[in-house]
């Protein structure tokens, strides 16, 4: 049997790579087209006025609405299902329409939230100004304790929002000791996984429920799509969202869906350089005497490195650092002379990003100006020379 057989492709066999590479893939229905084809379409048409009376019963083989599915996203949705070892998964016009439709499937009137206060900024905006319209509260909890998230949870609790490594200081949370707590409290855990990505991380095996991903940094990878994704194994839950996100309508466009595909096909290869690359920039950082700290937990002598190490199999090359100089002119002076870096929001993409604040998070009171750097996958000689003669400035 080949490779490219349809049969093949549904036993799911392989190592991660192996599913990037041609899981849920039926090529020989495609004329034995290497690449999916892309379904550029809006809606499909049916053979019959009965086939289409009976388009919404379990058998019906045909598509209906892009908004609703898509045989291009289809295949995108399996292949990430596969490798976050989810049973179902669900693709978003962006990381902020996978999260809060994620976060609407599991709440209602009167329930309450528990969410690391570290996180990105807008799904920390949802929480804490968009919920209150619905009568939703939202307790947020600074630092990585475990016992300090237990605390917050209560009764109406349904939800643990995660995100491990937070945003902006990359700190590390226990997520198999969160998500257990959690579970014995009948309470769902959603956890953000943009930043490992399924290749270090599978926060689902760490008995999580929900994984959300901003599609748009590592698995795009190529900085030229917006997307998003839900994933879970619940079957009911896997309904629950196709319903909402069918409703709320921030479905993913075909062609974004095969952008992802294509991302996804090299995401080992670049998750790798990737590691390498930033290990070496902040290696750098935190050699330097100019550096107050570094926030990168794949550092060796990091607090919280080992727990890291536990449960994720790498490290991304998002970080942040902070020059000893905290002053803004400093700050401003090392993001201006770097080269290679473009300063930009975003990250996950080839090209090498830094952006720098005051903080990144209200509630933290370290008050540090920070620098984040996005490491790309340009040479790393040429990276590491780049940020050495920004800090000579
Ligand atoms: C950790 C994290 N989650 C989610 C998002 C939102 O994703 P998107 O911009 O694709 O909506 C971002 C975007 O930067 C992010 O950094």
């Amino acid at each position: 049997m080949s490779l490219n057989d349809g049969q093949r492709d549904l036993l799911g066999e392989g190592g991660f790579e192996t599913l990037c590479a041609h899981y849920a893939e039926h090529r020989l229905m495609h004329g034995g087209a290497v690449a999916p084809p892309l379904y550029q379409t809006s809606t499909f048409v049916f053979p019959d006025a009965e086939a289409f009376e009976r388009r919404d019963l379990p058998q019906n083989p045909y598509f209906q609405y892009s908004r609703k599915a898509n045989p291009t996203t289809r295949t995108l949705e399996a292949k990430l299902a596969k490798l976050e070892r989810g049973n179902w998964a669900r693709a978003f016009s962006s990381g902020m329409g996978a999260i809060t439709c994620a976060i609407n499937a599991l709440t209602e009137a009167g329930t309450h939230v528990v969410a690391v206060a570290n996180a990105y900024h807008p799904t920390r905006r949802y929480l804490e100004e968009y919920l209150k319209r619905f009568n939703i509260s939202v307790t947020f909890v600074s630092g990585t304790r475990t016992e300090d998230f237990i605390a917050a949870m209560r009764d109406d609790t349904r939800v643990l929002y995660l995100e491990s490594p937070t945003t902006g200081y990359f700190e590390v949370l226990d997520v198999p000791g969160l998500s257990a707590a959690a579970r014995e409290r009948g309470v769902r855990t959603v956890f953000d996984n943009s930043w490992a990505s399924p290749y270090f991380q599978q926060p689902l095996e760490h008995g999580c429920d929900i994984v959300v991903h901003s599609a748009t940094k590592y698995i795009s990878g190529h900085s030229d799509v917006v997307a998003g994704m839900v994933v879970g194994r619940d079957a009911e839950l896997g309904e629950r969202i196709a319903r909402e996100g069918e409703l709320l309508g921030a479905s993913i466009d075909p062609f974004a869906a095969w952008l992802l595909l294509r991302g996804i096909r090299t995401l080992s290869v670049r998750m790798e350089r990737h590691q390498e690359n930033g290990l070496a920039v902040a290696r750098l950082l935190a050699e330097d005497e100019r550096v107050a700290v570094v926030h990168h937990p794949g550092l060796d002598g990091v607090e919280q490195h080992e727990l890291a190490a536990r449960q994720m199999s790498g490290y991304a090359s998002l970080f942040s650092f902070a020059l000893k100089d905290q002053s803004r002119e400093a700050t401003h002076r090392f993001l201006d002379r770097l080269k290679l870096f473009g300063i930009g929001v975003s990250w996950g993409g080839f090209e090498s990003l830094a952006i720098g604040g005051l903080l990144f998070n209200r509630d933290d009171t370290r008050g540090q100006w920070l620098i984040r750097l996005s490491v790309g996958l340009e040479t790393r000689d040429d990276l590491v020379a780049d940020v050495r003669q920004a800090l000579e400035g």
